[in-house]
């Protein structure tokens, strides 16, 4: 019998469910959202939003259900009859903040859009982290050296049931640049599309498309955004024009797109009958404007979307307005060895912020202020000139590249990726500027599309790993403007670190457990991860100095479940212990609160026990007072042979098996790489020994757990 949220969750099946903070915001079809709704669900908060089997029985309809009901009810009556004049009105985002750049002359009919504008190509992007919304870019840009007119989309600003007029443009061809997440999931911005197409309410005969797929090989979904938007305009009548594209982000993604780029426009030209023209496509996006006399609250100084945000915090906090949160803990969990992993803590009281375990927290991190100071040196600017890049192109929805006016240490320190890789249509840009002709040709050489270009690409670029900077240091003749660097390299992107605390002990305080990033290149270099050697900075002083963090917390499914007495088995070696640290303390309180707590078991997996063995004073004394059943140790570095945790999960086959078939819920996190995908492998052969089943049985009992939420990963790599 499911659990009153539970039919709440099923009765609202076809809309999408967001909880923020506790309360829930039941999101209708036609973009009508009714917010915030139901506030008394708060008390739902700390249970799993996944339905188990097995859950206790309750009777039918309980009278909570019946006011749930009822109130739906009512919903959908008001939506019902006020549904034309919702539809005037703005539209509640998901996040709650609309999107900076939008124009007063916003208008969702991208068909309008391209008619108005000329424009015969539109590119989507389903982008989180802004890969796909960059290649998608550079499709738009390339449009020009064939004599189309490209304009890039982002699909939840659009009104996607417009694609079916696609045909009245001329040599009309919609691009999709798809980035897949989390169990082959769309990212945020391309989640009403999903839904649409899923409806298949649509036809879409002669509407042309082409799409490519952003993935990383390292996940059990590889690409399946990608190939399930390829198949499913197939089905719903649009005409491929090219195959779909896969990029890879586990290898080389920028030689994946740039390969099928390469292939993608002369199979466009044969399409259209349209020929190369060799129009130039260096094209400036952004104009400068340089300020001599602005007030210094007009300037941003890090700030993600809204001015002084920072000074004048207010909530709901979220990505486009994080939290400045005071850090209270910063310690070393490692005892010995050369690596550091640290535990800190981040202050949320006051701040209103609600977190689960197993959630994770966004961290806007600033770039190393030398690396910034060496970019200016090198490049002779002065990096306090307060500047403003406004897009040329009227009808984009982005109108700045970031948060400005501002100064270039601003932008280079808060806003721009200084430490990536450059992709090649970057370095094609810097070949212009440089003065050199060795210089330039050599850059031209780097991001040709032969087979020479990209192996020296892969060669000198990524393998090296030269950043911005280094390339600046290496080739000393390019000579290229800074604002023309600031609108090419990409945006700095928040990292999500499991948070590593429950709020049931502490809800003021959101903790994380982060390794530090810092290695060698093959130049000798020193390369420091931005984030981790930014936090490592920020100590708590003993004169009560404050350092402060902006953060926000991102929901995840990755949860206990509901029904407490179920067992559970968590997996996870190195960083990959914290979400396992929040549900431990989690399931200790509910102890101490008298519920009935399953087997809870451990696996965990370091390096050498006298140098990485994190937590070990918490675990033992979660053994001691029995929250923890069972701890499996594997400290791979301990012996000759390595032993890893899915050797010790398969010694305890039987024991794992017999979890299972009770209804027992198995947690992994860390490695997306190797571990995750062993332990998977393992998992398999257990169900096949102990449970008697084929392979592709096992498979099925696998694809059964992860759909009731009893086999969840929180992996990265
Ligand atoms: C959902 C999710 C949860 C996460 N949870 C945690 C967590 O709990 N704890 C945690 O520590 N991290 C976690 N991470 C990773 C975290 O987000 C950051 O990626 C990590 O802290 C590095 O950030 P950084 O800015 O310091 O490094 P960056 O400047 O981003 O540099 C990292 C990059 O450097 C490269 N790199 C790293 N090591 C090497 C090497 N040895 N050789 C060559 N290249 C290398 C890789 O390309 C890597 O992506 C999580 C990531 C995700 C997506
Ligand atoms: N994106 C980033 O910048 C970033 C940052 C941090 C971590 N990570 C990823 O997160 C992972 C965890 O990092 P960490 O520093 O916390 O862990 P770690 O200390 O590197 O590894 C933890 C334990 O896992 C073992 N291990 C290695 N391969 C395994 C496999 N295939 N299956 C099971 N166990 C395995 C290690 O053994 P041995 O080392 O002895 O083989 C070690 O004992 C890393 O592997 C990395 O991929 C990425
Ligand atoms: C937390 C996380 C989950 C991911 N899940 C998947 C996945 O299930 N399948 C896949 O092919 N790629 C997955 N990826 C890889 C991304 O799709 C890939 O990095 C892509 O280039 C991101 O594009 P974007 O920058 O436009 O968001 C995942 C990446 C992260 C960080």
């Amino acid at each position: 019998m499911q659990s009153a949220r539970a039919r709440l969750l099923a009765v609202v099946d076809a809309y999408r469910c967001d909880h923020i903070g506790g309360t829930i915001i039941l999101v209708l079809p036609s973009n009508i959202r009714i917010a915030p709704a139901l506030p008394f669900l708060g008390r739902m908060s700390d249970e799993s939003s996944v339905p188990v089997d097995g859950e206790e029985a309750a009777p039918f309809l309980s009278n909570l259900d019946f006011f749930i009901l009822s109130l739906m009810a009512g919903m959908a009556v008001y939506w019902f009859f006020f549904k034309n004049k919702q539809k005037e009105q703005p539209t509640f985002k998901k996040l709650s903040v609309a999107p900076l750049s939008r124009s007063a002359s916003y208008d969702p009919s991208f068909i309008n859009k391209m008619k108005n504008s000329n424009r015969n190509v539109v590119v989507f992007y389903g982008s989180q982290t802004g890969t796909g919304e960059e290649f998608a870019g550079r499709l738009a840009k390339d449009c020009a050296g064939y004599g189309m007119k490209g304009m890039v989309a982002d699909p939840e600003e659009c009104e996607m049931e417009d694609l079916s007029r696609l045909t009245e443009i001329d040599n009309g061809l919609a691009i999709f640049c798809m980035a897949t997440y989390g169990e082959g999931d769309p990212t945020d911005n391309a989640q009403e599309f999903y839904e649409w197409l899923q409806t298949g309410d649509v036809e879409l005969n002669g509407v042309k498309f082409a799409v490519f797929g952003l993935g990383n090989k390292t996940y059990e979904h590889f690409n399946a955004m990608g190939k399930y938007v390829d198949k499913r305009l197939e089905e719903l009548g649009a005409e491929r024009v090219f195959e779909v594209g896969s990029g890879d982000d586990d290898g080389n993604i920028e030689e994946d797109f740039v390969t099928w780029r390469e292939k993608f426009w002369p199979a466009v030209c044969e399409h259209f009958g349209v020929e190369a023209t060799g129009d130039q496509v260096n094209v400036r996006q952004y104009t400068l404007t340089e300020h001599d006399d602005l007030p210094a609250e007009k300037v941003f100084r890090g700030e993600i979307a809204r001015l002084r945000s920072f000074d004048n915090q207010r909530p709901p906090y979220d990505a486009k307005n994080p939290y400045l949160a005071a850090v209270k803990v910063n310690r070393e969990l490692h005892k010995g060895g050369d690596r550091s992993c640290m535990h800190i803590e981040f202050d949320i009281s006051g701040s209103k912020i609600r977190y689960e375990a197993g959630d994770h927290v966004a961290v806007y991190p600033m770039n190393d202020p030398d690396s910034v100071k060496a970019i200016g040196k090198r490049l002779g600017v002065d990096l306090d000139k307060i500047i403003t890049l406004t897009n040329v192109d009227e009808e984009a929805s982005k109108k700045h590249p970031f948060p400005n006016p501002c100064s270039y240490r601003t932008a280079l320190l808060h806003y721009m990726d200084i430490t990536s890789c450059p992709r090649t249509h970057i370095l094609r840009e810097l070949a212009e500027y440089a003065e050199d002709e060795k210089d330039k040709e050599f850059l031209l050489k780097l991001t040709s599309a032969t087979p020479e270009g990209k192996s020296l690409y892969n060669e000198w670029i990524i393998k090296s790993h030269r950043t911005i900077l280094h390339i600046l240091e290496d080739l000393p003749s390019i000579a290229a403007p800074i604002d023309h660097i600031c609108e090419l390299l990409p945006r700095l992107q928040a990292r999500y670190y499991s948070i590593s605390s429950s709020p049931k002990q502490d809800p003021t305080s959101i903790h994380i457990t982060a390794v530090l990033v810092e290695y060698e290149t093959k130049t000798n270099r020193t390369i420091k991860g931005v984030a981790t050697n930014w936090l490592a900075l920020m100590k708590p002083a003993e004169n009560g100095a404050v350092h402060r963090v902006p953060i926000y917390v991102r929901k995840s499914q990755f949860r206990l479940p509901f029904k407490t007495a179920l067992p559970v088995i968590m997996i996870g070696p190195g960083t990959g212990l914290a979400p396992f640290r929040g549900f431990l303390q989690e399931r200790h309180y509910l102890k101490t609160e008298g519920k009935p707590v399953g087997d809870t078991i451990l696996y965990f997996g370091c390096r050498k026990s006298a140098e990485d063995y994190i937590y070990e004073d918490e675990l033992a004394e979660y053994m001691k007072n029995q929250t923890l059943t069972k701890l499996h140790l594997a400290f791979s570095r301990d012996q000759e042979k390595k032993v890893y945790v899915q050797h010790l999960l398969n010694q305890n086959k039987e024991e794992t098996w017999k979890l299972l078939e009770a209804g027992g819920h198995l947690y992994v996190c860390g490695d997306a790489r190797n571990m995750a995908r062993d332990v998977h492998d393992t998992l398999m052969n257990i169900i096949q020994e102990c449970g008697g089943l084929d392979s592709s049985r096992a498979a099925d009992y696998i694809k059964k757990l992860q759909n009731k939420g009893r086999y969840s990963c929180d992996v990265w790599s």
